[in-house]
């Protein structure tokens, strides 16, 4: 009797592992190819190693509800990325911090969220969303 359940279970489990196992390969896939396809790296105002169109995707799904498709700032207390002299003029490492980190600068009515509230987002996410604020709104 114990027998035949664990047999049921190891057949249930191959059952369910041949169903989801073989699936992240051609979900992947389409991925994989859409950054290839998408170009590799840049360097934008002097930032090395991202991938701005990757970076498009993120700031359209993470990042464009606080700070607009114009970069300009979608709710109060969000910076203007296209202003001379702005934000985007910091140092890449300051950048990339408040990014991962999150920050509220003193006085002001809203925190930047770290990783804008997606903690599902990668290191390599963030320098790639990196690289798009500059390719799309400037060096600052
Ligand atoms: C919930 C709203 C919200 C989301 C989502 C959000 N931000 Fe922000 N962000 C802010 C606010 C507010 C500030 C200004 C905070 C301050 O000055 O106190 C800010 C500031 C910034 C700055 C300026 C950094 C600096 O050094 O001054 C950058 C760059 C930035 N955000 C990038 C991003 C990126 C990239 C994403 C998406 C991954 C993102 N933000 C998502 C609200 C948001």
């Amino acid at each position: 009797m114990m027998k035949h359940r664990i047999f049921l279970c190891v057949l249930a489990g191959l059952g369910l592992s041949a169903f989801t196992l073989p699936a992240p390969d051609p979900a992947a896939a389409p991925v994989f190819f859409r950054q290839a396809a998408a170009g590799g790296t840049e360097t934008i105002c002097g930032f090395k190693g991202g991938n701005p169109t990757h970076g498009a995707e993120i700031y359209a799904k993470t990042c464009v509800s606080c700070h607009g498709a114009d970069g300009k700032g979608a709710i109060p207390g969000t910076p203007d990325f296209t202003k001379k002299g702005g934000v985007l003029s910091h140092p890449h490492t300051a950048l990339e911090d408040h990014i991962k980190n999150g920050f509220q600068s003193p006085g002001s009515p809203m925190p930047m969220p770290a990783r804008g509230g997606n903690t599902a987002l990668s290191d390599r996410d963030i320098r790639d969303v990196h690289a798009y604020l500059h390719k799309a709104f400037g060096c600052g």
